[in-house]
């Protein structure tokens, strides 16, 4: 990565930065905005088709958030403020949620009355509506679907009453073309894959395949099973490990180990654990904000790091502990060391505005991480509120009195034994309703998009390399905002100051 001018010099002086502080200089450019590739990483082996990760926080993600944001190419981490049952449900709803291969289809059995279907339709808050019905021998003997349940007029009558019979199956290992192609052909939604003995190892639904094979999910970020990627945050220790085991069932695309302090003991003894105990899923450690402890987590077997100590919009720590480090610099040093081992960086809190995206991008981050920037959204969990006659969403710091009662996943971030003597840092908000996510996320990618433009890089590699600063005043960022004017109408990417 190229020398950041401004960020190393301020370095040398002892100085450290944030986004406010510097400006991106334009350069040649042969790149249109739509032109350019903005595709990232989270981890070793998680891609992103935008760079947008959502925060592991109460008030952003649960599995609305996970599920739209992986749609438009980006990543939702569940936060842990929840039973690990309730976390590994919200993990399976954005797994389930599309699935190209379904590897465990949920079956029912003839004998099951219509009734006790739905019911645990509605228990685990399933929202499809096929089910392959087994005999008690476990063998298939028919299909329970959306048409079924609608012409059937009394609840009392068995699966076996009202399943549609003589369905079309194919062997496992029927590859996602041939089996788009027969379903195709035979007009059949749902295609069970069976072995000689007739019992269910898969199902593929038409809808799923369609998407896939004509490439108009090409935006979702989705895993080698064509299923939307998820993650989730834990914390340390013996419940991490157990919390981690139900995710990873759930097929977890990656798990965080998300504290106010990674380059902590408790952290390294519980990210080695992770690592061998569940080969094959990616362990992303934060949060740090110096180089030394990046060093020390790749070490340790990280696969991708969080930078952030105290940007938050709702983060009071660099106050309450007096701990933390200005974002930009925290994150260029952190990706000069992480960048050199292939480990990506992702730059977590303190982003404002659509720029911040690009100016922490072009200093190494292959990703950011966000909040306040996606709270307020249709997808983030919690109600929509009126005062003075205008909507809002609650947004809360994971560290603030509210989150940490009652909650243990937040009391353990930062290291909180009593709940009744608890020293917050993070304060709880409002913040105005923004609307759908996918309007939000158009923005703040258009932003993106057009800070690449400027700068002449095609893709995030070359952001990097092209990427340089100005550092500038506080005359320079009131320059930068509208001035001089009363704005009449709001713009869609700009709230002010
Ligand atoms: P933004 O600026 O996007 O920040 O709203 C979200 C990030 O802030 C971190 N976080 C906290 N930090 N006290 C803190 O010091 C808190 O209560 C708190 N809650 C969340 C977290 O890293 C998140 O992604």
């Amino acid at each position: 990565m190229r020398k950041k001018s401004a960020l190393e010099r301020a370095g040398e002086e002892g100085f450290a930065l944030t986004y406010d502080d510097v400006r991106l200089r334009s350069g040649f450019s042969e790149m249109m905005p739509h032109e350019v590739n903005v595709c990232g990483r989270f981890s070793r082996n998680v891609d992103l088709k935008i760079p947008i990760v959502s925060a592991a926080m109460d008030t952003v993600t649960e599995h609305g958030m996970a599920i739209e944001l992986a749609k438009l190419g980006g990543l939702g981490i569940v936060h842990k403020n929840l039973s690990s049952e309730k976390q590994a449900k919200e993990v399976a709803k954005v797994k389930l949620h599309l699935n190209g291969f379904i590897e465990k289809p949920v079956c029912v059995f003839e004998s099951d009355d219509v009734k006790s279907i739905l019911a645990r339709m509605e228990e685990k808050g399933f929202d499809f509506q096929s089910f392959p019905v087994l005999n008690d021998n476990k063998e298939l003997v028919g299909l329970l679907a959306g048409n079924d349940f609608e012409f059937c007029d009394d609840e009392k009558l068995l699966a076996r009453d009202v399943m549609t019979t003589g369905i079309l199956t194919a062997k496992k290992g029927v590859t996602i073309e041939a089996a788009y192609a027969i379903m195709k052909e035979r007009k059949k939604k749902i295609l069970p894959l069976v072995d000689d003995s007739n019992r269910v190892l898969g199902m593929y639904v038409f809808s799923d395949l369609k998407r896939i094979i004509t490439g108009s999910n090409e935006s979702y970020n989705v895993d080698e099973n064509g299923r939307l990627r998820v993650g989730a945050a834990i914390g340390v220790g013996d419940s991490a490990v157990e919390r981690a085991e139900k995710l990873v069932q759930k097929g977890v695309d990656v798990l965080v180990v998300d504290t106010a302090h990674g380059d902590s003991r408790a952290v390294y003894d519980t990210l080695r654990r992770l690592k061998d105990k569940f080969f094959g899923v990616d362990v992303v450690v934060g949060n740090v904000s110096n180089s030394d402890s990046v060093g020390r987590l790749i070490e340790a077997g990280a696969d991708g790091i969080k930078v952030g100590q105290g940007p938050g919009s709702i983060c009071t720590t660099r106050i309450v502990a007096g701990i933390g480090r200005p974002q930009l610099s925290a994150v260029y040093e952190c990706a000069k060391i992480a960048l050199e081992k292939g480990v990506p960086i992702c730059a977590d809190g303190g982003l404002k505005n659509s720029g911040d995206i690009t100016i922490a991008l072009a200093v190494g981050a292959s990703c950011v991480m966000m909040g306040g920037m996606l709270a307020g959204t249709e997808e983030s969990p919690g109600k929509t509120i009126f005062l003075d006659g205008r909507p809002w969403k609650i947004y809360r710091g994971m560290g603030s009195l509210g989150a940490m009662r009652g909650h243990v996943g937040s009391r353990e971030r930062y290291n909180q034994i009593d709940e009744n003597k608890l020293v917050p840092e993070g304060v709880e908000g409002k913040i105005a309703y923004k609307g759908e996510l996918a309007n939000i996320i158009f923005q703040y990618v258009g932003g993106l998009r057009s800070g690449m433009g400027y700068v002449g890089a095609k893709n995030l590699l070359e952001l990097r390399e092209k990427g340089d600063f100005d550092r500038i005043s506080s005359s320079g960022l009131g320059e930068s905002h509208p001035h001089d004017v009363s704005i009449l109408k709001d713009a869609p990417n700009y709230r002010g100051k």
